[in-house]
């Protein structure tokens, strides 16, 4: 949990990087390079520390991500707004940070997660004021346009009373645990879901009304979980609509579990008909918005796996997840598609069809190597044991990371045993459900980025890993069959552009 890291170390956060603009931020970039490690498409904060997206929008044209940032260093610790800009979700720009903690406000401990609002043209924002103890609701509206310059509202903090009816969790550093916000206006009523959860029962998604904005009345859970299977607090609750249903998703300090089902106008409650985990790995605390032409855009964070030493070391920490295409199947299971805008990216491309995998060794993308690649197949699955993916190996074999679909066991694993030669690197597997079409073929899809491994399968299942290769020669790429032959139908790998550098 980042929020265990609020010790006050460093020099003061109020002030290092509040006036920062484009040209400083670019000397930060260059001065932290880290090109081993450092995504070369995904965004990353100029330098120093990275949690949750937030406030995400298109205003306007442009596409602003907000993110939680620590100016100060790659620790969690005085939360900023951070700010970056994009006219086609694959080139970001730095911004000024967007809004800092004021030492006598409500916010004095940090500017936590929160969500954009359209206040009838006004941009605002909702987000958590962390105060000595307090987690405290408040809003900001823009001054103009580029989203820039914020003014906090007069009536921050504008919820101080918790819900008399439930029991809401407390702990030993804070008065309630209370934060996190999903705004939105149902005829003339502005509701929000506020994360939170209560004593002895499990996360909830506290629902508040206001016509205003600015006095909020609480109503009740939309939904509460079972602390033994979603723990004890939910942050960063989301409710999504879609013509199939809803989705509510939230996260529970170690993954993202999402809902599906009917959100009840009347009731205000959420029907949860179906439930399951938005991705298998590291993507944590996401957000949503619809773009100009009605798709769903998730970002999330990805946390760092190597250890805060290293961190440390490399002068910066979290990556944002590549924009996915949220969508609902029929049956209610959430399914991502990624948007075309991404396909800018693709530089040298090799294609295959009926391509032969055999357990003789041979690795038929020998010719192929690269730290970021877009990878996208088909494969007939069909009395097939075990196939896979090698990425990032060196020429001896010493570095190398596994992708395993083991079709047998109906489960896909990354496998980093062999990831990095250094100690500071995670190298547990991580592993997510593999299901196979009818006519017994599944659907890969993957993006390479330096450290960042984003694989989907079947566009349903999704699974996100980091990995620390230490040698520059850990370029390698192949493809594997354990004990018969596969064939792969189709097969595109893309060598990708870097947009950071
Ligand atoms: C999720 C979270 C949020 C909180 C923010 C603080 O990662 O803990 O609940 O608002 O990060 O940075």
């Amino acid at each position: 949990n980042c929020l265990a890291y609020a010790a006050g170390e460093g020099s003061d956060p109020r002030t290092v990087g509040r006036s920062k603009g484009r040209e400083e931020f670019e000397a930060m970039r260059e001065a932290v390079p880290d090109a081993n490690h450092r995504p070369a498409y995904h965004f990353t904060p100029p330098a120093n520390w990275l949690n949750d997206p937030n406030g995400l929008v298109q205003w306007n044209g442009r596409y602003h991500l907000f993110y939680q940032y620590n100016p100060a260093g790659p620790f969690h610790d005085s939360i900023h707004w951070g700010h970056a800009v994009s006219d086609d979700l694959v080139h970001w720009e730095d911004e000024p940070i967007a809004l800092a903690p004021d030492p006598d406000g409500p916010d004095a401990v940090g500017v936590w997660s929160g969500c954009f609002v359209d206040d009838e043209g006004t941009p605002s924002v909702m987000y958590t004021g962390g105060d000595d103890g307090d987690q405290l609701p408040c809003l900001a509206r823009a001054e103009d346009d580029s989203l820039r310059t914020w003014t906090k509202a007069a009536e921050n903090p504008l919820i101080t009373e918790m819900p008399a009816d439930v029991d809401v969790l407390q702990s030993i550093d804070w008065r309630a645990e209370f934060r996190d916000h999903c705004v939105w206006r149902t005829g003339e009523t502005w509701y929000q879901i506020v994360g939170s959860g209560i004593e002895g029962e499990g996360g909830a998604a506290l629902l508040f009304e206001s016509e205003d904005l600015l006095e909020w009345e609480y109503c009740h859970p939309i939904l509460t979980g079972d602390w033994r299977k979603t723990g004890p607090i939910w942050e960063c609750p989301e409710l999504l609509r879609f013509d199939e249903g809803s989705l509510l998703h939230v996260s529970d300090y170690s993954k993202v579990a999402y809902f599906s089902g009917e959100y009840d106008e009347a009731a205000k409650r959420f029907e949860p008909e179906d439930h399951g985990v938005l991705d298998h790995g590291v993507f944590y605390a996401p957000q949503s918005f619809a773009a100009d032409d009605g798709r769903t855009l998730m970002f999330g964070w990805l946390k760092e796996d190597r250890d805060r030493e290293a961190q440390w070391d490399a002068g910066w920490s979290g990556a944002m997840s590549l924009p996915r295409v949220v969508s609902l199947a029929a049956d209610g299971t959430p399914e991502f598609s990624l948007p075309t805008e991404l396909e800018a990216l693709r530089e040298t491309h090799h294609s295959f069809s009926d391509l032969t995998v055999s357990p003789d060794g041979t690795n038929p993308l020998a010719d192929i190597e690269g730290d970021t690649l877009e990878v996208k197949m088909t494969v007939d699955a069909r009395n097939v044991g075990e196939f896979g993916l090698v990425l990032r190996e060196t020429p001896d074999g010493e570095e190398r990371t596994v992708v395993r679909c083991k079709i047998r066991h109906r489960e896909v694993v990354v496998d980093r045993s062999q990831s990095s030669n250094s100690d500071a690197a995670a190298d547990s597997s991580d592993s997510m459900p593999l299901t196979l079409d009818e006519d017994g073929t599944f659907s890969l899809h993957l993006f390479l980025d330096r450290s960042v491994l984003e694989l989907f399968t079947n566009d349903a299942q999704a699974l996100t890993s980091r990995i620390y290769p230490t040698r520059p020669d850990s370029t390698g790429v192949g493809l594997y069959a354990d004990d018969c032959e596969v064939t792969v139908r189709s097969l595109d790998v893309w060598e990708l552009a870097a947009t950071e550098d």
